[in-house]
């Protein structure tokens, strides 16, 4: 039975260590922050997408959801969101995942979290050439999770892909004080993702970097169970330098990080970088957003650990 109208919202997220290194299988963790994207979905005469024409080549990753989860008539979709795009926050995971929940919901389906993270890594996959499911897995599911290439304690949900594979754990986020910082450049992910797999398919170097990025996520899945934000912090910011060698930073970055690391427990870029956002951990609030804003940057203090993908009544 296909409902007359169905409102979902779904949460975008900061990684807190690994980006990049989690697409070569490397463990990372992110958390779910409370900036959404709502989406609101009903039976129409024509697709449509807040009042424009629905077209693949403008909005993929709604295209990529409509051809995985419906075959009925067209729909008028109306988004609304908290969040920059291309800003590393997971707009474009928190979109697919809100409308294929939407979806699911509309043909009377239950909302069932592993399904959609699982449809919703297949489609950023196939429009950024290259992913890991790291966004879409905690846009799903919320609260914090865990990405490694084993199964442990708190398993969710496997995914797979060509050799690699990765087993999403969710993870319980204590109460962390962060602070995004925007740069206000918007910075598509794929070309960032491929320039890393150029670097690493040439040079032991580069692969020595990813590994070490792996190794400091892993310590810091233990650090965030003990609520350790000093170490934690410190291995966002060697996270950080590390990334900063792989070629996914910035000089508007690198500006927000410095300027922030005075009043914080550790900083790093968010995301896929080249622009988009950097995260400072810190009891400091007030001091990392004005650091930010005097760098020219936005800055949004967000609650981490907040809820996944849901319908809004
Ligand atoms: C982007 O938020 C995170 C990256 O690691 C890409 C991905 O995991 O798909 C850069």
């Amino acid at each position: 039975m296909v409902r007359q109208m169905v409102v979902t919202s779904a949460p975008g997220k900061v990684i807190l260590l690994g980006e990049h290194a989690v697409v070569f299988g490397q463990p990372a963790i992110a958390v779910a922050i409370d900036l959404r994207i709502r989406s609101e979905v009903h039976p129409a005469s024509t697709f449509t997408i807040n009042g424009s024409e629905l077209s693949g080549a403008t909005h993929p990753y709604i295209h990529g959801a409509i051809k995985a989860q419906w075959s009925d008539g067209p729909l008028a979709m109306e988004t609304e969101s908290d969040l920059p795009s291309g800003s590393g926050m997971g707009s474009s995971a928190a979109v697919t995942v809100g409308l294929l929940a939407a979806l699911r919901l509309l043909k009377g389906d239950g909302m069932d979290e592993k399904d959609i993270a699982v449809r919703a890594f297949e489609i950023e996959s196939s429009v950024q050439g290259r992913a890991s499911p790291i966004d879409t897995s905690v846009s799903a599911h919320g609260k914090g999770i865990v990405v490694g290439p084993c199964q442990a304690p708190d398993f969710l949900w496997h995914i797979k892909k060509d050799v690699r594979e990765w087993f999403i754990h969710h993870c319980d986020v204590p109460r962390l004080n962060l602070v995004v910082g925007f740069t206000g450049i918007h910075a598509a992910t794929g070309p960032l993702v491929a320039k890393v797999k150029r670097y690493a398919d040439h040079t032991t170097f580069a692969r020595d970097i990813i590994q070490e990025i792996g190794e400091l996520s892993a310590e810091g899945v233990k650090r965030l169970k003990e609520n350790d934000v000093v170490r934690l912090g410190e291995l966002m910011t060697r996270d950080h330098k590390l990334l900063a060698i792989l070629g996914v930073s910035c000089r508007e970055l690198d500006k927000l990080v410095m300027a922030t690391l005075p009043y914080s427990y550790g900083a790093k870029l968010t995301g896929a970088g080249g622009g988009g956002s950097m995260i400072a951990l810190t009891d400091r609030t007030e001091e990392v957003c004005e650091a930010i804003r005097m760098k020219g940057g936005t800055p949004f203090v967000v609650r981490a650990g907040v809820d996944g993908v849901r319908e809004e009544r």
